[in-house]
């Protein structure tokens, strides 16, 4: 949502004025528009990073003969400064995902937000992203036009659902394991033996996923090469808006609502300190991902 009272270049924005809004009013070069709220920024910073420490304690857990994972541990303070600290990003993440869905729930039943659960700015899957997953493909074989896409690439959203299933599955065999004797009471004895193994396989499926597919579809493809700061920083730039979400883009244009996005551009220190951020992770999980893929190979 932009401030009404914002100013870019000193000019007082208008957020709902003529056919494309304020939009129309500002050379190009100097619109910039909000993708992402304080709130969805600050809920990514929290999930990557409680992400980071689960998969770099867990694979150290995982593959506690080798080396690296046992250099690691020391380092860091023994075996049980590992375990700590995992359970702690677990609680962590956890309330994040709760929160998650209590807010979900609220804007759907409550704030009857319907365009949560369906349309174009919504993370349901529909026919669209069939289309485009079939036009994407049929552009990489030079046989159609690039498809214009939604607020919602298709791969942000199976991202989303990957994320989304994987932490019901890998936090419910997680909790299994940390509170044994209490489920003991509810579960056969392999069911406990095999929450082990879900969950190890899970946490390599969602490590390698996410380091490998996630990295690349966000910052390594040649569209947001060498990185996409739009997370960190909330906007894009004009030029990316109408490249990455052409038909949010047009949509929002004839509906008159692209002024509501216009903000300004983020400022120096903000983009310095979200390329630092960015790369130290994407290094971290690349480094994290040969470790521990070799690893799983040799064993
Ligand atoms: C709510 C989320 C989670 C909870 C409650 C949780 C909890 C646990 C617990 C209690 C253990 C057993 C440690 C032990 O005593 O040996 C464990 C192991 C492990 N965790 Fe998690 N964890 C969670 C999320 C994750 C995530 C996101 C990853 C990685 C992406 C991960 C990777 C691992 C791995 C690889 C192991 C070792 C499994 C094994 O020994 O076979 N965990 N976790």
């Amino acid at each position: 949502m932009t401030d009404p009272s914002i100013r870019i270049e000193g000019t007082q924005l208008e957020p709902q004025a003529s056919s494309g809004g304020a939009a129309e009013a500002h050379p190009e070069a100097e619109r910039y528009y909000v993708r992402f709220t304080p709130i969805q920024r600050w809920m990514h910073v929290i999930m990557f990073s409680t992400f980071l420490g689960l998969a770099m304690t867990g694979l150290t857990i995982l593959f506690s003969s080798n080396a690296w994972a046992q250099h690691f541990a020391l380092a860091i303070g023994g075996f049980g400064a590992i375990l700590f600290i995992h359970k702690f990003c677990a609680v962590i993440l956890t309330l994040e995902f709760l929160y998650h869905i209590a807010n979900i729930a609220f804007r759907v039943v409550v704030k009857k937000e319907k365009g949560l659960l369906w349309g174009p700015d919504s993370m349901v899957p529909n026919l669209k992203d069939l289309k485009d997953i079939v036009g994407n493909f049929r552009w990489f074989l030079g046989l159609g036009s690039k498809p214009r896409l939604e607020r919602y690439a298709y791969w942000e959203k199976f991202d989303y659902w990957a994320v989304f299933w994987g932490m019901i599955i890998i936090g419910f065999s997680g909790y299994v394991m940390w509170f044994g004797p209490f489920f003991g009471r509810f579960l056969p004895g392999w069911a406990l033996n095999a929450v082990q193994i879900v969950h190890g396989e899970e946490a390599m499926l969602a490590a390698t996923f996410i380091f490998s597919i996630h990295f690349i579809n966000g910052h390594l493809r040649p569209d947001n090469f060498p990185m996409d700061t739009t997370i960190f920083t909330g906007v894009q730039s004009e030029e990316e808006f109408q490249q990455r979400h052409a038909e949010e883009y047009q949509r929002l244009r004839a509906e008159g609502r692209l002024g509501e996005k216009l903000t300004c551009k983020p400022e120096r220190s903000l983009l310095k300190v979200s390329k630092v951020i960015g790369f130290t992770v994407v290094a971290a999980g690349l480094v994290l991902l040969i470790l521990s893929v070799s690893a799983y190979i040799r064993e």
